[in-house]
């Protein structure tokens, strides 16, 4: 049904039986409320034993709470904390509760992979069921919302972050933003396995120049619109809660105090009910981009563009009241803000029950489920992507006689869990299957396993290969893991070298020399480079961070249990002098027609065009063929569709899932367009042998783009039509054209 025509209904229910609307109740409290109490509720401060962002003690804190002036806290998690600051928010003048936020990113409890490894199995289906878990988990915890999912789009793997979001590409990653909107918020707010989501980082985050974290963006309007905000629409059309802004300046104004996308855009053309928190400091921060002269004015600037809370600047909490007393800011902008707020509060069930979250039996059970490490495990697996398998050295059998496991991200823990991983307090947050216990789990009583960690993942202490090579001397097959250490990828953690860290290549190349079968697992939590292995190396198997079954689900795939079927989010570039290098990169007017062709065109003299591994690559352990590609029609009208089908065959020896991806191209237009863009996929399992026909409908809504004036538009004329693999491995091509 209609929004509008349920909360209509809605309001004629309650009026009919004498309650009252939420707004009304919002209305009501707003009278009551004194100009600090409602500046309270625009503040957020963290908890000081955790902080994600630099550190200001508040020693008022806990008073402040207690005279109303605190809206809500982050980095507060677990039933009895929760339960404790609750209680100082009660004994306030209005009683109005608290709400703890937290950066519930890619699990709680469970940690799931990391968000751009889940991004890799194109299943949104398990992505919505891992934020599903992720938040029972912690809305069992005392936590009612979580700072995800990050939805920027990301085409430089500097970028740190590049590991919290779903990689390059704007169809994929809004899919991803939906699914993950969903799982996170459930049925409804208000259900005690549900958490407000929000939507991060508004805007442009992700295009920072040169990859350098909190760097200023520079962007067209047309770039804005076409490849930047749609992730953010998909969260809106989603249902999402909240949304926060990034530490960015956009086309020199911060995003903190934008309103064009804060006003305009969000709050006006997407008719957005939720709030807005600033990201930590983001206000303050204004004054270092030279934005504002001080935090006042930073707080002036912020509010009239829409900013509704402050995250740790301390700007509102100081200046908002002189504000809005010199009448700088108008009263009426801070009730807009304090209702979307208290809006939200209500939704929550929290002025019912402020303690309805904090309950430490219910948290007990949700953080011990057993179903929850099940479909991590699966996910991770899901998440996984085989670059390389010339020889068929995969899948291992379980038979094999000696297995050298070598490698510094064999046995330690914590790698596993990826960057944005929750340190619990009050529970036990060591549950993580190591990459050994995987491996010793899977095997069978007669295999032997031998280990050796060979080298560090930085550094150049080469001590440790001889013992290694003689390992692997003594083993009928190698498999070694090497990669970035956890914290290598993550906020503030952009890399101007993306190369494998410290000696690990060169100790690949030693244990080559052995002439044993080798398997290479790379961990990382951003694409990496690493042209002598990918060159040399026949096995070559993509892990990423996975999260607390790590080990589990790499033996999984090892093995074959698992036909991995996870295809890469992010185009791996062969050097940082590419970077930012995407699939749907505009036609330029020499292109390089391939790698060779570099005279006079567009291309590096010193540097292939090319990608190491493509955007939407990845391989299976089966082999599938496409053939007998059909289009309903030759042409469509505006209002019409196509309907594209071709068959898939499982022509390998293995069952396993296929990502089949669809691609258009504009070859004409009154802009120029992308050379391909992805605009739909699907995940098809079959078993060998086994046929299936796969469907698309291609309509007008696939063909449109922004035109310069940026109206949402199509032009007739022919179009590509590409179904593949990957961006790369195009199998079926055909044109049809739009007629108006
Ligand atoms: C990050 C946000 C995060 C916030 C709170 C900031 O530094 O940019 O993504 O949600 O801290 O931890």
């Amino acid at each position: 049904m209609n929004k509008s025509i349920l909360s209509l209904g809605l309001l004629l229910v309650n009026i009919a039986i004498g309650q009252k609307t939420t707004e009304q109740k919002i209305d009501d409290l707003l009278l009551k409320m004194t100009l600090e109490e409602k500046i309270g509720q625009l503040n957020q401060y963290t908890n000081d034993a955790n902080p994600t962002g630099p550190l200001v003690i508040n020693p008022n804190k806990e008073k402040e709470i207690k005279e109303g002036k605190l809206g809500s806290m982050l980095n507060v998690m677990g039933a009895d904390r929760t339960r404790k600051y609750q209680e100082l928010a009660m004994q306030s003048r209005l009683k109005i509760p608290l709400l703890f936020g937290l950066d519930v990113i890619h699990g709680y409890k469970i940690t799931f992979p990391l968000p751009l490894a889940e991004a890799a199995s194109w299943d949104l289906p398990l992505i919505e069921q891992s934020a599903r878990i992720a938040a029972t988990e912690a809305a069992a915890s005392g936590v009612h919302w979580t700072f995800a999912p990050m939805v920027d789009i990301a085409r430089d793997p500097r970028w740190g972050r590049v590991m919290e979001g779903a990689g390059e590409d704007t169809f994929l990653g809004s899919k991803i933003a939906y699914a993950r909107v969903k799982g996170f918020q459930g049925n409804k707010l208000g259900d005690l396995n549900s958490v407000m989501a929000c939507a991060k980082h508004f805007v442009g985050y992700g295009a920072a120049v040169g990859g350098r974290d909190y760097n200023s963006v520079d962007m067209s309007n047309r770039m804005l619109w076409e490849t930047y905000l749609p992730p953010f629409k998909a969260s809106v059309d989603a249902g999402v809660a909240t949304f926060m802004n990034s530490f960015n300046d956009l086309n020199g104004i911060p995003a903190t105090a934008n309103a064009y996308i804060q006003r305009d855009i969000l709050k006006g053309k997407w008719k957005y009910d939720g709030f807005i928190v600033s990201d930590w400091g983001s206000i303050g921060e204004m004054v270092a981009h030279g934005y504002a002269k001080d935090n006042k004015e930073a707080a002036e600037k912020a509010i009239l563009a829409g900013n509704d809370m402050d995250m740790e600047s301390n700007a509102y909490r100081y200046h908002l009241a002189e504000l809005v007393k010199e009448g700088k800011v108008p009263m009426s902008i801070v009730d807009e803000a304090v209702r979307r707020i208290l809006r939200k509060k209500f939704e929550l069930g929290l002025f019912d029950n402020p303690y309805r979250f904090s309950d430490a039996k219910r948290q007990e059970k949700a953080l011990n489920n057993p179903e929850h490490a099940k479909v991590a495990r699966e996910i991770a697996a899901k998440s996984i992507v085989l670059l390389k398998n010339e020889q068929n050295v995969l899948p291992l059998s379980k038979d094999t006689k000696t297995i050298a496991f070598i490698g510094p991200m064999v046995k330690p823990k914590r790698n596993n869990h990826g960057f944005w991983s929750i340190d619990l307090k009050d529970v036990d947050s060591t549950y993580i299957v190591s990459q050994w216990e995987g491996l010793e789990r899977k095997v069978g009583k007669n295999t032997k396993l031998l280990y050796a960690k060979g080298c560090d993942i930085e550094g150049n202490n080469r001590s440790g290969f001889e013992e290694a090579i003689a390992i692997a001397k003594q083993s009928d097959v190698v498999i070694v893991s090497i990669g970035e250490r956890h914290d290598m990828s993550g906020e503030a953690k952009s890399r101007s070298n993306i190369h494998l860290p410290g000696i690990q290549e060169e100790f690949i190349q030693e244990l080559q020399k052995t002439g044993k079968p080798i398997v290479v697992l790379i961990n990382a939590g951003r694409p990496l480079i690493f042209n002598w292995i990918a060159d040399n190396m026949p096995t070559i198997v993509y892990t990423w961070w996975l999260g607390s079954e790590a080990g589990n689900a790499i033996a999984d795939v090892l093995f074959g249990d698992y036909n991995p079927s996870g295809k890469l989010p992010m185009t791996f570039p062969r050097d940082e002098g590419q970077i930012p290098l995407y699939y749907n990169h505009f036609s330029t007017g020499r292109p390089s027609k391939d790698d060779n062709d570099k005279i006079y065109k567009s291309a590096y003299i010193d540097l292939p065009n090319s990608a190491k591994f493509p955007f939407g690559f990845g391989l299976s352990y089966t082999t599938f063929t496409y053939n007998d590609l059909k289009l309903s029609a030759p042409s469509l009208t505006s209002k019409g569709s196509i309907t594209v089908s071709f068959t898939l065959t499982n022509s390998g020896k293995y069952a396993g899932e296929e990502v089949v991806q669809l691609y258009l191209k504009d070859p004409f237009a009154s802009v120029v367009r992308p050379i391909k863009e992805l605009k739909g996929f699907q995940k098809v399992k079959l078993n060998p042998g086994e046929q299936k026909t796969i469907t698309f409908t291609v309509d007008n809504e696939l063909l449109s783009f922004y035109n310069d004036q940026l109206e949402w538009v199509s032009e007739p004329g022919a179009f590509e039509l590409m179904l593949g693999s990957s961006s790369e491995d195009i199998r079926l091509h055909a044109t049809f054209e739009l007629v108006k």
